[in-house]
């Protein structure tokens, strides 16, 4: 069977920026900005994406296109048997977030059918409180799961590829309109104050607790850490540049999330609701009930709630393709069956977490954080210290004259300072989860000792393999 492949340069392009833009932008971002000090957020979250967020994202690039499999399989190809499970713990972190992601999916999905009747503009807190776990909400939840099955079922070229080459645009276009639109509010201009201008008394009080949140959620919003990019990235060719690709995925990305903010937080500002009710239920209770009190309040719902739907569907469809590439490749079945298997399983694991707030919370929170840092750490080791020099070889192909200085320079970022950078948001975050407090020079510490030990049993493993 021949491997599927994209069509065309800016179809990989767009479908990775439509798994990139998502609930992370719009549902996950507004909500730990406004928990975690605004402007001071936003901040150290655009450095984390640069300095930490784009090299990790090269680092699984290059290793889909050099093994042109799913993680698994890349793994086994690339490093031998024993190294699969790393594509294991890729799997594991795509369980992790599909399986909360499809319930706010679901959520989604019934706003944009309830702004049109204008359900929740009575009472937005009590109507959001009576939807968001239970029956109903496992019932969206499968609804939103079916178009992701539907989308995938009909393939990497036919399926993914177009799918995101007309929601991509569509977001952009959309959100554009909505934030020129928030800007004309009375009153928006608090929402900017918020969002924009920098808090240095609270970035020093609180910088290493701001750098943990801004980290997961850098590697969330890229889609680093679960083998999503990996994964597509294993259907394209030797003559595109990863790293020119690489960087053009994370500023849209980036861009669009910027924007969502510039929508999100002049509205809650225009119609006095304060951001800092934190919480997975902020962006419904808040910027459902604003809508209520607005001019053409159902078509800003409908518009608003169907952006954020076509925005989440292309991220969720490309977690799930991580687990169907992985039954295609490995076991040899077809793509009508691993989907349906995949559904079958997302069916059982997201309805628990519908019905269950406290499985939700613990997935959404710090589940899925611990399981995409992780990932990534091992991933990037991986890179530096199995694949070593090839690494570099990789990056350089299909690269311009700019693209192929950096990377020795990239190779040594992913080689040694991320390892040491993800492992100590590691160790911040086990801690905050098992309540043992670390401090940040414990933290530093003990990820550093820990990165030291692994790569030398990395390198032992290497040199004594057969
Ligand atoms: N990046 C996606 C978002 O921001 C979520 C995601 C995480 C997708 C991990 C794939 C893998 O919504």
């Amino acid at each position: 069977m021949t491997r599927a492949t994209w069509r065309t340069r800016l179809g990989f392009v767009l479908a990775a920026v439509g798994s990139a833009v998502g609930l992370g932008n719009i549902w996950r971002f507004p909500w730990l900005t406004a928990t975690n000090g605004g402007a001071a957020f936003l901040l150290l979250y655009v450095l984390v994406i640069v300095l930490v967020g784009v090299p990790g994202l090269l680092g699984e690039m290059v290793i889909g296109r050099r093994s042109r499999r799913n993680p698994v399989g890349a793994f086994g190809e690339l490093g031998g048997r024993p190294w699969r499970v790393l594509g294991g713990v890729a799997l594991f972190a795509s369980v992790v977030v599909l399986s909360f992601y499809s319930v706010v999916g679901g959520w989604i999905l019934r706003y944009t059918a309830a702004s049109a009747t204008g359900a929740y503009f009575g009472a937005p807190q009590q109507y959001f409180a009576a939807i968001d776990f239970g029956v109903g909400a496992a019932a969206f939840h499968a609804l939103f799961l079916l178009a992701t099955v539907a989308v995938v079922y009909a393939g990497v070229d036919r399926g993914i590829e177009l799918a995101t080459t007309v929601m991509v645009p569509g977001i952009v276009v959309l959100f554009g309109g909505l934030a020129v639109w928030a800007w004309t509010l009375p009153g928006s201009a608090g929402g900017y104050e918020f969002y924009l201008s920098l808090d240095v008394a609270y970035l020093r009080a609180n910088f290493f607790d701001v750098l943990v949140a801004a980290a997961g959620q850098a590697l969330f919003t890229l889609s680093v850490g679960a083998g999503a990019m990996l994964t597509y990235a294993s259907y394209i060719d030797e003559d595109r540049s990863l790293a020119a690709d690489g960087t053009i995925i994370a500023v849209l990305n980036t861009g669009i999330g910027v924007l969502a903010g510039l929508v999100i937080f002049p509205l809650l500002f225009s119609l006095g609701v304060s951001p800092g009710e934190g919480g997975p239920g902020a962006l419904f209770v808040g910027l459902a009930g604003a809508f209520a009190d607005l001019p053409y309040s159902r078509v800003v719902g409908v518009v608003f709630f169907g952006v954020v739907l076509l925005a989440a569907l292309s991220s969720a469809i490309s977690i799930f393709e991580v687990l169907v590439a992985y039954l295609v490749d490995e076991h040899d079945i077809t793509r009508a069956r691993a989907t349906a298997g995949v559904g079958g399983l997302f069916l059982l694991t997201g309805s628990l977490a519908a019905l269950s707030p406290g499985l939700f919370a613990l997935l959404a929170d710090t589940i899925a954080n611990l399981a995409l840092t992780a990932g990534l750490l091992g991933f990037l080791l991986f890179v530096g210290w199995v694949l070593g020099p090839a690494a570099i070889d990789e990056y350089r192909t299909g690269a311009g004259t700019v693209a192929r200085m950096t990377g020795r320079p990239w190779y040594y970022t992913v080689a040694v300072v991320l390892p040491l950078f993800l492992a100590f948001t590691l160790v911040s975050g086990l801690g905050g989860v098992l309540g043992v407090p670390v401090t940040a020079p414990q933290a530093a510490a003990i990820a550093a000792l820990g990165v030291v030990v692994a790569i030398a049993l990395v390198r032992h493993r290497v040199d004594t393999a057969v």
